[in-house]
C-alpha cells in the first residue's frame, strides 16, 4: 500500500518540476496564401506533399525560377502535374510571388 502512496507522490512531485513559469511568446510568421486565378491547380498538385511554406519561404522570385521549381517537382519528385497544370501553376506562382523578371 505504502509503496502506491510513494509512487504517487513521486508522480506529482516529478509534474510539478516540469512547470514552466515564464510567459511563452510565439512568435507571429506571417504566412500569407494569394488567393487568384490557378490557385486550384496548386491547391491540387502542391499542397499534397508538403504546406505552402515551401512556396512562399523563396521570396519574390523570377518566372525561370518557378518554372524550374515546378520542374524539379515533377523530375524530382515524382509529381505528377499535367503540362497544362503545370503551366498554370507557374503564372500562377510567377503573378503573386514574382519579381517582375522573366529569367
Ligand atoms: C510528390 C511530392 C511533391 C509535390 C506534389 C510537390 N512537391 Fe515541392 N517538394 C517536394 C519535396 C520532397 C521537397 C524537398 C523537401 C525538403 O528538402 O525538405 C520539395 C520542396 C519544394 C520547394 C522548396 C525549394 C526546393 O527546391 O526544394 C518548393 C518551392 C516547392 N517544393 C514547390 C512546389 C510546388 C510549387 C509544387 C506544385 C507544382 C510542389 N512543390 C509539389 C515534394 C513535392
Amino acid at each position: 500500500m505504502y509503496k502506491y502512496i510513494l509512487l504517487a507522490m513521486l508522480t506529482v512531485l516529478s509534474i510539478n518540476a516540469a512547470e514552466i513559469k515564464e510567459d511563452i511568446e510565439i512568435p507571429y510568421i506571417p504566412y500569407e496564401v494569394k488567393m487568384g486565378e490557378h490557385f486550384d491547380a496548386v491547391q491540387a498538385n502542391c499542397l499534397t506533399c508538403h504546406s505552402f511554406g515551401y512556396v512562399t519561404n523563396q521570396g519574390p522570385q523570377s518566372k525561370a525560377f518557378w518554372r524550374g521549381k515546378v520542374e524539379k517537382m515533377i523530375v524530382h519528385f515524382k509529381a505528377p502535374i499535367t503540362d497544362a497544370d503545370s503551366a498554370n501553376i507557374t503564372e500562377y506562382l510567377y503573378k503573386h510571388y514574382g519579381n517582375g523578371k522573366e529569367k
